[in-house]
């Protein structure tokens, strides 16, 4: 710790830190412009001048000056408000009288500092340059002369978004802010927007709407990918204006435009029943009673197993808590599954096959009051775990890993938060990035080596980097106790590596080079998400990163774990809290059932496993006599994100009775019987859980207009088919569900579990995997259905922001195979595949290899899923439309 004054103050800090740091950090006020602490200082802008002793006789800025012992720090003097009056001055030399009608009025840096200085005239003058108003950008909007050139937006843009998409241009009096006069690479996340202190760039959404003093600010969870960003949601007169980062500054464009959605005109307002095929209007006493008729009928004529419950990634822990509840306990099975299934399920029961299944001991359950969305577990000191969850790794950890290997992931679209934390694991010298994907991703720019495998081929390149690891350092031995080590051992060696490189389309060189980086890595961390899970053989590609783990991991070293990717905001959650046919809440075998289960939910709960959605759609298909007959979906639209959406969209046909809850009207709500129109997010009090098991409390910001919460729903049809629930709020489910769940012990908002508290016993076993590549159906070319960066499954499309940057698909292909085509930019092609067609444009561009296209799965007008079959990847043919 280091010693000093700062105005006579005597302090204590951090060695390291910079005065304006430890000043702001004592609540001293010190006025700053270019400074902002989620960026490198750069000490432009001069402002924060201090006069320091022992120091040069010139004052210093506060913000590149670090502490050091025994200085003093003088803040405020004459001398320095004369200079710091002199500085603003300049600056306004050239800044228009904006302040009446621009959006940054009372929440301007310029504003602020030129009131605190009583600077009531510019007695200077200087060429006025002529303002120029960018207007092009989609969702930004820049002034030219409200900029006061202090880099915050560069430098965020460069630093930790990792676009580089903005730089200055010209010198001195002339700079500006631009592009560099190349095509622009805007992520359109709008962190420039929140960092810059004055009204230079300005967030379309929000322009004119309303004044800053004019908004309501609610701290709730963005309802998107699984990172589970706070975010603040501003309103003003019943609506959103705008949503800002609470405290990282950091969102994506998602998440900071995609806030329209709460208000999309084509929102669900009334329920809906069907009548002579086609859904009308109905009210809600109607709908709900139609729907428990429905229901009613197919349990009397087929019992209860042939209602099949599908809980959903976008609803809340407490929604999807009673509805697993009310599958187990008021119809007394299994039969219940969710689209996880096709994706973090998967990555989880992977990681289980290897990690084992999660163990606890050390816990008491606290009989107290315990405070709202707190867990009552509480943590003894020998409380140890093992399992899974104690190799899944902390967002916030990230950072701290010296190798990360991304593999099958497209990291910045599928969870910009991780791709955050690349960016500052990049800072670290000795951190060294492995990027291996088929197609040419944002981190490929930042990787130390790019492994560019052919799709599908993921298993065998896992394969090839543990031999190569094994290569790298003979008599290499797990750091974890690992079982079958030499049998694995054995019979990985006995394919040599460089053939092994050739099958999986990547140079033996450059996989000795990854072997040798992972087998000398402290704190190894793999990223790995939909490219990989999607696939059929998702959950094997997942166990063989598992057991790439086993080999190299280092769970005990900060940052070092696995990382996969949750599509949706509470993907993870729906998996935590039981709506899996194996496993009941907290991943508690079903034969726990007569346990605490039972007690608390006072009624038999049934320990037979029930099928998965998978087999669930087998079983239709094959119209077997156990095939559902019904189906309750809590949301999630089946028919556009799983494989093969025409046999989705059959198989859904041939269920007698369907209930959806949903916000929108979805392709698959379309098929229903009754459709009940949910509160979203910004409407709603409950909790989120995002990818690392973090959790996040929702704040109502708005009241549903026509739509309720879904745990309301549940309980009106429960109630209404026998088993009547009664809590009356989210934080009673939660409160129940907490004392269900000990692998939450410790949480609360903002948490993580598995508690830190907790001492992992880790241990694992290397399970074999095939490396056969298998990819579906006929045709020259490999299609790879996957994610963008500007949507969310299909619940973005209706959203202004995210439509605006990207209204529709593209193909992406490879200049060559364009060609060759003989088509060009924008030109639409036929893609066709054994299970379906449809035209679309094309991008042309390098990121994809000959051979390889690509098409995003959001929208419903080029729906991909209608080419694949059961996996992410096809073969298909192309032709010019
Ligand atoms: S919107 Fe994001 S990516 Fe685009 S310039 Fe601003 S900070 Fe950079
Ligand atoms: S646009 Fe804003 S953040 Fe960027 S340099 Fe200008 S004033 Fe600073
Ligand atoms: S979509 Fe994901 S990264 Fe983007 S703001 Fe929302 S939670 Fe954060
Ligand atoms: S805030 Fe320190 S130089 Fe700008």
């Amino acid at each position: 710790m280091i010693n000093l004054t700062i105005d006579g103050k005597a302090l204590q800090v951090k060695k390291g830190k910079t005065v304006l740091e430890a000043a702001l950090e004592n609540g001293i006020h010190i006025p700053h412009l270019c400074y902002h602490p989620a960026i490198k200082p750069i000490g432009s802008c001069r402002i924060c001048v201090v006069e320091v002793k022992p120091g040069p006789p010139r004052p210093q800025p506060a913000c590149t000056t670090q502490v050091a012992e025994g200085m003093e720090v003088i803040t405020q003097s004459e001398r320095l408000l004369e200079l710091r009056r002199e500085l603003v001055k300049f600056i306004l030399v050239n800044h228009p009288l904006d302040c009446p009608w621009c959006d940054k009025g009372g929440e301007c840096l310029l504003q602020d500092l030129t009131h605190e200085l009583g600077i009531d005239l510019v007695d200077y003058e200087a060429l006025k340059l002529p303002p120029h108003i960018d207007y092009e950008s989609p969702l930004i909007e820049r002034y030219s002369t409200r900029c006061v050139t202090c880099g915050r937006c560069v430098r965020v843009c460069r630093d930790r978004v990792g676009a580089s998409a903005i730089n200055f241009e010209s010198r001195g009096y002339f700079t500006e802010l631009g592009c560099g006069h190349v095509p622009l690479e805007c992520e359109f996340c709008g962190t420039c927007i929140d960092i810059c202190p004055v009204g230079a760039l300005i967030n379309k959404l929000f322009k004119y709407s309303a004044r800053s003093w004019e908004l309501t600010k609610t701290q709730t969870i963005c309802p998107y990918c699984g990172g589970g960003c706070n975010y603040e949601v501003q309103t003003k007169d019943g609506h959103v204006h705008r949503v800002r980062s609470e405290g990282s500054l950091l969102l994506c464009g998602r998440g900071r435009f995609g806030f329209t959605v709460v208000e999309a005109p084509d929102r669900l307002r009334t329920p809906m029943i069907k009548r002579d095929g086609q859904l009308v209007e109905a009210g809600w006493e109607e709908a709900l009673n139609f729907a428990a008729r429905g229901l009613k009928e197919v349990i009397d004529s087929a019992g209860p197993t042939a209602v099949y419950g599908i809980g959903s990634p976008r609803a809340t822990n407490e929604a999807n808590y009673l509805f697993q509840k009310f599958f187990r306990v008021g119809l007394g099975h299994n039969n219940l599954d969710s689209p996880a299934r096709y994706n973090f399920a998967r990555a989880l029961a992977g990681i289980a096959a290897v990690f084992g299944e999660p163990k606890l001991s050390g816990l008491e359950l606290e009989s107290g009051k315990i405070k709202v969305y707190q867990s009552p577990w509480k943590i003894q000191e020998e409380a140890s775990g093992s399992g899974f969850p104690f190799v899944l790794g902390n967002t916030h950890h990230l950072n701290h890993a010296d190798v990360i290997l991304v593999i099958g992931a497209d990291v910045t679209p599928e969870m910009p938060t991780y791709g955050w934390r690349i960016m500052d694991a990049l800072k670290n010298e000795n951190f060294r990035l492995l990027v291996a994907n088929p197609r040419k991703t944002k981190f490929d720019r930042f990787a130390h080596l790019n492994l560019r495998y052919h799709p599908g081929s993921e298993r065998l390149l896992l394969m090839g980097l543990m031999e190569a690891v094994l290569e790298a350092q003979p008599g290499y031995t797990p750091h974890l106790e690992a079982e079958e080590f030499e049998d694995f051992k054995k019979n990985l060696l006995k394919t040599s590596l460089a053939k092994v490189a050739k099958q999986a389309g990547v140079k033996d060189a450059d996989l000795r080079q990854a072997g040798k980086m992972l087998a000398q890595a402290q704190a190894p961390a793999i990223i790995f998400g939909h490219d990989l899970l999607a696939q059929e053989q998702g959950q094997e590609n997942a166990t063989a990163v598992a057991d790439l783990f086993l080999l190299i991991g280092q769970p005990c070293n900060k940052g070092s774990g696995l990382y996969p990717i949750a599509e949706k905001n509470n993907t993870h959650g729906v998996c935590d809290v039981g709506v899996l046919p194996n496993y009941l809440p907290g991943y508690q075998s079903l034969e726990e059932s007569g346990g605490p289960f039972a007690k608390l939910w006072e009624r038999p709960v049934p320990a037979q496993p029930g099928i998965n959605l998978a087999e669930m759609l087998n079983k239709l298909e094959d119209n077997e006599p156990d095939a559902p007959r019904a189906l309750y979906l809590l949301g999630g639209d089946l028919v556009r994100l799983l494989p093969n959406s025409a046999r989705t969209e059959k198989l859904l046909q041939k269920v007698r009775f369907m209930v959806v809850q949903d916000a929108f009207l979805t392709d698959t709500a379309r098929l229903a019987d009754v459709v009940l129109p949910v509160a979203i997010h910004a409407e709603l009090d409950g909790t989120y859980t995002s990818t690392d098991g973090r959790l996040g409390c929702l704040q109502p910001a708005l009241s549903p207009e026509g739509g309720r919460p879904d745990w309301e729903i549940i309980e009106e049809m429960s109630r209404r088919l026998g088993y009547p629930m009664n809590y009356g709020s989210p934080q009673a489910i939660f409160a129940e569900m907490a004392q269900l769940l000990p692998i939450w012990a410790g949480i609360k908002n903002g948490h993580r579990w598995p508690h830190k508290k907790i001492r992992a016993s880790l241990s694992g076993n290397f399970v074999p995997f095939s490396t056969a590549i298998s990819i579906p159906g006929e045709g020259k070319y490999t299609l790879m259905v996957g994610k963008t960066l500007a949507h969310s499954g299909s619940y973005t499309t209706h959203a202004q922001g995210p439509q605006t940057i990207m209204p529709g698909a593209t193909l992406k292909i490879n200049p060559a195979d364009a060609k060759a085509l003989k088509v060009a930019e924008g030109d639409s092609v036929r893609v066709i595949s054994t299970q379906g067609e449809i035209t679309v444009p094309i991008a042309v561009t390098v990121e994809l290899p000959r051979g390889v296209v690509f098409l995003a799965d959001h929208f419903g007008d080029t729906p991909a899923n209608l080419l694949t079959s059961n996996s992410n990847l096809c073969r298909v043919q192309l032709q010019k439309g």
